[in-house]
């Protein structure tokens, strides 16, 4: 086989291991394929796809983000309107809606006619078009005449299918469903956002809506979205061939057709054989959707039948055969109390409304973020107001809006301080953010903020300092920073609240042993901004020092800019982090202390490992000949020996490749007599980026 050919075989093959295990992944949530494993083989992919370029196929796992940040958005025309859904808010609603189904389809009142129940996401509708079972287009809702194309954000969803698992695709087929983000993934979004010192979202559903909208794929694919399919589009006179299930003749089918197809459907929809029914799976919901780990507004109701459907049609805007049953709005009013703000570890000032304790959602809820300062202007928000709150399921509790008519009489209107309540000093609000700061970088609350990031899981990891002791260390004096942690003794320790003389001589162990722990933790540990643990991992293996990275830092930014996925705006984090003398003074106490801030020497040995096992050229003979398409003579034999090759000047049966270029001579027809391979450029190069 030509190498071209074993290129493009190859590649359709890792192809389809890869979204085979993507789907098991992202679809199925029953991963079959280990991290590394899969690792492996994208990059394989990817580096075959740069060394052949026409290798690459819109189905390829390396699509999903892929392309330049786009300017704007197209506004396309849907093939088929999105409709919204009729809402009913209590059973009585449901009742006459079935009644008003029932005359249309010119039945027998009461009679039962099968329908699928399904939770109603609460996220934001898309419409996916497959052309040959290929995804082509992906388009946001909009007025549901018109929406705006948004493809290529839409291809980094993992449970969206580039291609679907059809034998025999139609030409076109239309697939609608909700995108949403997680609640755990959302919680993990906006507590980022919160360090980074950005607006937060004020629930999934926004954040999703702003993250589908977002100009640059990246940004997205980062968000990690999630898609349920539940809607099936076919052409009229499609049939499926042997091999692919049958076209569906009822909603129910049609779910199980999706998930056939590749597509995520909700595994919580259920076939009910009538209204009782209905009215069973919607009050099963109530309370079971708050176990969910996404948001759910009510249950959507169909008429099984998809004939049945046809016959009743639509009104203006809604199907008959449909209807939406939505939870009562978890809301309630409260009187707020206070205006409180809390100080988080990077400075950023949130304020938050303390209230009358309302119950919502399960819980008693007497707080509720306000997000940022903008947020506050916008609800205009004064002292001794009746608020709306609401909570719904596991989502943080927000403040909706205010009763103003209910307002006290001459009621003082709300603003953030104008200085920091922890420590007193000016907040600052740069042009364009949303957030206000406290820059004192001895602010007990930053520094409590910085002491609990110090000691975290991913960081130091030290067990058994826990918010309450960090408080009563900074309160009291004991700390004052980082360093000081390491100079508390047993005794002092003992002597604190709810501290036990075993426990504190675990703590000092506990700090003791976290000085072994590696220079990335060390680094994350410091919480510069934006350096998290991917980052600091990055930074750690290319700058195995402090020191390294500091002069980086300050001298060259372009050897910062130049590691894998570090752009400027860490780069500039990291060259203000280290100019200060603050921050410099703390690297060398902890030096001082024994911290090696650098890779020891089995870290280095690992590094090195992992890296001389990918140059797998090692022990490769390879011999030159012809001109190469790009690369001079010299180039080739470098790139060679980087890689661990060797480059010799006459082929034996030993020589592992002949690269052969134009008017290659008598090398070539020797390599081709002892059998010895033959690369060209492209060969080379995959050859290359495989090592
Ligand atoms: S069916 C004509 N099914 O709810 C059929 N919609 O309020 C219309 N939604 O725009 C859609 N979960 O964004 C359907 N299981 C589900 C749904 C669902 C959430 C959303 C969808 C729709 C809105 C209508």
């Amino acid at each position: 086989m030509s190498t071209a050919a074993s290129a493009a075989s190859r590649a359709s093959e890792l192809r389809r291991l890869l979204n085979h295990a993507a789907h098991a992944y992202y679809v199925l949530d029953a991963p079959e394929m280990e991290d590394p494993v899969y690792d492996r083989l994208y990059r394989e992919l990817l580096d075959l796809e740069q060394a052949h370029p026409e290798l690459i196929t819109p189905d390829s796992p390396t699509q999903r983000v892929g392309g330049a940040p786009a300017q704007g958005f197209q506004s396309v025309r849907h093939r088929i309107g999105l409709l919204s859904l009729d809402n009913a808010f209590n059973t009585e609603e449901l009742e006459a809606w079935y009644t008003r189904l029932l005359k249309v389809l010119d039945r027998e009142a009461a009679t039962a006619l099968p329908m699928v129940g399904e939770l109603k996401i609460d996220g934001n509708a898309l419409a996916l078009s497959y052309k040959h079972g290929v995804l082509v287009r992906a388009a946001t809702r909009g007025d549901g005449e018109q929406g705006e194309e948004i493809t290529a954000n839409v291809r980094t969803i993992g449970s969206v299918p580039l291609r679907l698992q059809l034998e025999h695709p139609p030409a076109w087929l239309e697939v609608r469903g909700e995108a949403f983000i997680p609640d755990g993934v959302f919680a993990a979004i906006n507590a980022d956002r919160e360090a980074r010192g950005e607006a937060l979202f004020a629930n999934p559903r926004n954040a999703c809506a702003g993250t589908l909208r977002q100009l640059d794929p990246k940004v997205v694919a980062a968000r990690r979205l999630d898609f349920f399919a539940y809607t099936l589009h076919l052409p009229d006179d499609w049939q499926a061939a042997a091999g692919d299930p049958a076209r569906p003749t009822s909603q129910w089918d049609s779910l199980q057709w999706l998930a056939h197809a590749g597509f995520k459907v909700n595994p919580n929809a259920a076939l009910l054989p009538d209204l009782a029914g209905v009215e069973a799976f919607f009050a099963q919901w109530d309370t079971e959707r708050r176990a969910l780990d996404y948001a759910t507004d009510g249950v959507v109701v169909k008429l099984n039948d998809l004939r049945l459907q046809d016959a009743a049609g639509f009104t203006q805007k809604a199907p008959r055969w449909a209807i939406a049953l939505k939870y009562p709005a978890e809301e309630a009013p409260s009187k707020l109390l206070r205006l409180a703000c809390q100080v988080g570890r990077t400075g950023v000032i949130t304020p938050v409304a303390e209230f009358e304790p309302v119950p919502l959602a399960g819980t008693s809820v007497s707080r509720a973020t306000l997000h940022n300062a903008d947020r506050l202007v916008e609800l205009d928000l004064h002292a001794g107001d009746t608020i709306v709150v609401r909570k719904a399921g596991e989502i943080i509790p927000e403040v909706v809006r205010v009763l103003a008519e209910l307002r006290p009489a001459g009621a003082q209107r709300l603003e953030l301080p104008h200085t920091c309540p922890e420590c007193g000093s000016e907040l600052v609000r740069e042009e364009g953010e949303a957030a206000t700061r406290c820059v004192n970088s001895s602010c007990p609350a930053i520094l409590r903020g910085a002491l609990r990031h110090w000691v975290s899981k991913g960081a130091l990891d030290v067990d058994g300092l826990g918010s309450k002791l960090i408080e009563q260390l900074v309160d009291r004096g004991l700390v004052g920073s980082i360093a000081d942690l390491y100079r508390l003794d047993g005794a002092l320790l003992a002597s604190l609240e709810r501290m036990g003389s075993k426990s504190a001589d675990n703590l000092v162990a506990a700090l003791e042993a976290s000085k072994a722990q590696p220079w990335h933790r060390q680094l994350y540990g410091l919480g510069i901004h934006h350096v998290g643990e991917v980052n600091a991992k990055a930074l750690a293996s290319a700058f195995p020092s402090a020191a390294e990275l500091a002069t980086a830092a300050i001298d060259t930014p372009e050897l910062i800019t130049a590691v894998y996925g570090i752009g400027g705006e860490i780069a500039q984090s990291l060259q203000q982090w280290f100019a200060t003398a603050a921050n410099q003074e703390l690297l060398g106490q902890l030096a001082r202390l024994g911290f090696s801030l650098a890779a020891s020497a089995a870290e280095l040995e690992a590094a090195t490992r992992a890296s001389e096992a990918t140059a797998t050229l090692a022990g490769q003979t390879f011999v030159l000949t012809g001109t190469l398409p790009n690369l001079s003579r010299s180039q080739a034999k470098a790139v060679i020996e980087a890689a661990g090759g060797k480059v010799s000047g006459s082929v034996s049966k030993k020589t592992s490749y002949v690269v052969a270029g134009e008017e290659a001579g008598s090398k070539l027809s020797k390599a081709e007599s002892l059998g010895v391979p033959v690369l060209d450029e492209a060969g080379l190069q995959a050859l290359l980026a495989e090592a």
